[in-house]
């Protein structure tokens, strides 16, 4: 009987070592602050390093909107994204995805744009995507309920007015 015990609790605790996040679950309070101002504060394994740097590279226009920040501040930053990035975490599923959606001379700076992540999202209907509880694809957590804990996989989508997504 003990031994039956130890072995389930043997499993159970291998089971949840395995349950492997999409990316990898990093972050730190600049960064939150910073960067998850107006948005999810993305994780850095969801693109590749060249993106990150592009998109540092000119916070002024960024997507419309200003998202300067000072010199300390852009360094740390920019160490924290280059450190995490996608290619350095290639035994996580979804960041080794992405990167080998990337064709060589291209460069991605909007996740949603990239060739895999654009793949996934193309079942969805337009109007429920643009509709005002979501506003748009770069909106990652109204639709993925486990998203600020890395985790994308389409078992956890609730869609505002749809819900739950089936495969
Ligand atoms: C002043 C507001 C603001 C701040 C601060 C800000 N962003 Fe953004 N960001 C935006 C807007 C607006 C978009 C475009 C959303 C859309 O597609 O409509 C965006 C989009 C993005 C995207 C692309 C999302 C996608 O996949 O479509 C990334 C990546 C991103 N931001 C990273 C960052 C990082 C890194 C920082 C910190 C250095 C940052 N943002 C700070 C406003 C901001
Ligand atoms: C409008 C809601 C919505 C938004 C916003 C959204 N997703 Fe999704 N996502 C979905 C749905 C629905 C699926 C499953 C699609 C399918 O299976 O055809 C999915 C699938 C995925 C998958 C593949 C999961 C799997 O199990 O195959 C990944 C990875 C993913 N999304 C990441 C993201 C990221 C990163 C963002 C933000 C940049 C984002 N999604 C924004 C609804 C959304």
């Amino acid at each position: 009987m003990k031994t039956l015990i130890l072995l389930i609790f043997i499993n159970l605790s291998l089971f949840s070592n395995n349950i492997k996040k999409d990316v990898p679950l990093v972050s730190n309070d600049l960064y939150i602050n910073e960067c998850g101002a107006c948005h999810f504060a993305y994780f850095p394994g969801l693109l590749p390093q060249n993106s990150w740097e592009k998109l540092m590279s000119d916070l002024e226009n960024h997507f419309g909107d200003d998202a300067t920040i000072d010199k300390k501040t852009f360094q740390t930053l920019s160490k924290f994204l280059k450190e995490n990035s996608a290619e350095k975490n290639m035994n996580y599923k979804r960041s080794r995805k992405i990167v080998q959606s990337i064709p060589k001379n291209k460069i991605y700076i909007a996740i949603s744009k990239t060739p895999y992540i654009h793949k996934k999202h193309k079942e969805i209907k337009k109007h429920l995507i643009t509709q005002k509880e979501v506003k748009g694809l770069f909106n990652c957590t109204a639709c993925h309920q486990g998203a600020k804990k890395a985790i994308f996989n389409d078992d956890d989508v609730d869609i505002p007015n749809y819900g739950k997504w089936e495969d």
